[in-house]
């Protein structure tokens, strides 16, 4: 495994199956994609790629560049460097088959739920014929009727999310789109966001909670300040787990180990070892402490919560990955490249 400290002989054990095929063909690809606005770089040398049927994940704190990526990806920002390819063609000319809710809608509280339909489908050219099945899938056929002010939260976001189908797109980009979202609005918008993938579309969207994303997405990219972490799909980054070995000598141990997987993967906590590895790795970190002579008395992996990983990833203290010369974002499992 390719990993941002080294390379370990042992590949992590491989991830469940997966509905998508892992070499589906890229609607999204992005290559060193870059903003700055003045002297700040906002989005710093992006690559990275989302798949055909894919719920896809842009996970970052605030601030970390997702919404100016997805506008570039849209082609509503100009990247300052790099470029993005969408369905095939130059971000923001396959404007037709992409759908998005970005900005947020722009809807009509006085308007009912199905006349703010009306009004978007014959901007955007769409024929009336489209509104009645957007509402079904969204689930607010019953509610069409209403004036948009009286929709609880769940409901408005769910009828742009109705908005951003109306095109029938293939791609559809939503920011943020369970924010401000209970359990059960999150969970709604999930069902549907999933029915959405079924199909055939693929569906990228932005978050900066990760629940959310460990809930919706198939696969995730982790972003902070404008730089990729992790690409990998969620249970994969969850399996970048924690080992913890009790071994004797403890300083013979630290030196195999950071020789291993590398030194800042390596800590000691309690007298015992702690590694960042994935479950696949326990194999070989094993062998390599028992050959140096180093007596382990016990060996566990520690599943971490993704929240762990998040906050371990976007650590301010945790150097960029990216920014050391031969250093690559992390890329886990099947999803390395
Ligand atoms: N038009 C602009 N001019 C100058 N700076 C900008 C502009 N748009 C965004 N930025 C800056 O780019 C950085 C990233 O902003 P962006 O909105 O992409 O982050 P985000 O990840 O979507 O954050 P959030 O989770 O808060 O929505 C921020 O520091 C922001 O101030
Ligand atoms: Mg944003």
């Amino acid at each position: 495994m390719q990993t941002a400290t080294g390379t370990v002989g042992q590949r992590p054990a491989p991830a469940p199956p997966s509905l998508r095929t892992p070499d589906a063909e890229p609607v999204v690809t992005t290559d060193r994609l870059t903003k700055r606005y003045g002297q700040r770089t906002v989005v710093d040398a992006l690559s990275l790629q989302v798949r055909r049927g894919e719920v896809f994940g842009f996970l970052g704190p605030n601030g970390a560049g997702k919404t100016t990526t997805l506008r570039m990806l849209l082609g509503l920002v100009r990247p300052t460097s790099g470029s993005a390819t969408v369905l095939g063609r130059p971000a923001g000319t396959s404007v037709a088959q992409v759908g998005a809710l970005v900005e947020g809608p722009g809807l009509y509280p006085y308007l009912s739920g199905r006349d703010n339909l009306r009004v978007l489908a014959r901007y955007a050219g769409v024929g009336p014929g489209r509104i009645a099945a957007v509402l079904d899938t969204v689930d607010l056929t019953d509610r069409a009727g209403d004036r948009f002010s009286t929709y609880s939260l769940g409901m408005k976001q769910r009828l742009g999310i109705a908005a951003a189908l109306l095109k029938d797109p293939a791609l559809v980009v939503l920011d943020e789109p369970t924010n401000g979202l209970d359990p059960a609005g999150i969970s709604e918008v999930r069902t549907l966001l999933r029915r959405l993938a079924a199909e055939g579309r693929t569906v990228v969207l932005s978050s900066h909670l990760l629940g959310e994303v460990e809930q919706i997405c198939d696969r995730v990219a982790v972003v902070a300040s404008g730089r990729l972490l992790v690409e990998s799909s969620v249970e994969e980054l969850r399996g970048l787990g924690r080992l913890v070995v009790d071994a004797d000598p403890l300083e013979t141990a630290v030196a195999v180990a950071g020789r291993l997987l590398g030194a800042d993967r390596v800590s000691v906590v309690d007298g015992a070892l702690h590694l960042q590895a994935a479950p696949g790795e326990t194999a070989a970190v094993n062998r390599a402490l028992v050959t140096a002579g180093v007596g382990v008395t016990g060996l566990r992996q520690e599943a971490r919560t993704l929240e762990e990983v998040f906050l371990q990833l976007t650590e301010p203290g945790d150097p960029p990955p990216a920014e050391t010369p031969g250093r690559r974002p992390r890329r886990v499992g099947r999803s390395a490249r």
